[in-house]
């Protein structure tokens, strides 16, 4: 079985539309620093371009977090691969992610950064699936809301593949 990748979103409109959003957040950020926390792997191709554009101080840090197996996915349990390398106490944490499908590793993700003390905590996200939520997860800043399809690039992968790919397709297994 072969599979191709349809453009849903054009590398151009992404451009823009990071460079929005950078924009909304070096406003919303003025006169502090914003403590990137990128969660590993999706989110690193995000979090660069972003941060590249953005005008307030930053400082980065990242995590890398993978759900437990299918039967245990509803408990929204997420092991934790990599944690922080830096104190959050105090700091203005901005997460960076690559998609909110579910809402469960985010719910989990929020929570346990929510005890460590942060001066304020927010999320903003590449892409997100409303329509697959099972979790509330509250958005700070969401460049694009998509349809249930199965996305790739950016960051996005299928089977560790098209990760590298400069704009979001959408996987069709032919
Ligand atoms: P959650 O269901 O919101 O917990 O999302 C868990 C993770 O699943 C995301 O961080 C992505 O890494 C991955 N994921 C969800 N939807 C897609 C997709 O359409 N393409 C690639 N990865 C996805
Ligand atoms: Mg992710």
């Amino acid at each position: 079985m072969s599979e191709t990748v349809r453009v849903l979103l054009s590398e151009e409109e992404v451009d823009k539309r990071i460079a929005e959003i950078a924009g909304q957040i070096s406003r919303d950020y003025e006169g502090r620093q914003v403590h990137m926390l990128c969660v590993l792997k999706g989110g690193v191709f995000f979090t660069c371009e972003l941060s590249k554009r953005l005008t307030v101080p930053v400082s980065m840090d990242f995590m890398c977090v993978s759900s437990y197996g299918a039967d245990t996915k509803s408990s929204g349990v997420v092991k934790i691969v990599k944690d922080l390398d830096h104190s959050i106490k105090g700091k203005d944490v901005l997460v960076v992610e690559d998609i909110v499908d579910s809402g469960r590793t985010l719910n989990y993700l929020l929570e346990y950064l929510k005890n460590q003390e942060p001066k304020s905590l927010r999320l903003c996200t590449l892409l997100d699936k409303p329509d697959r939520r099972v979790v509330n997860v509250e958005v700070d800043y969401t460049c694009f809301h998509i349809p249930d399809e199965f996305v790739v690039g950016y960051g996005l992968d299928y089977a560790q593949k098209y990760r590298n790919l400069p704009y979001i397709g959408v996987v069709e297994l032919d």
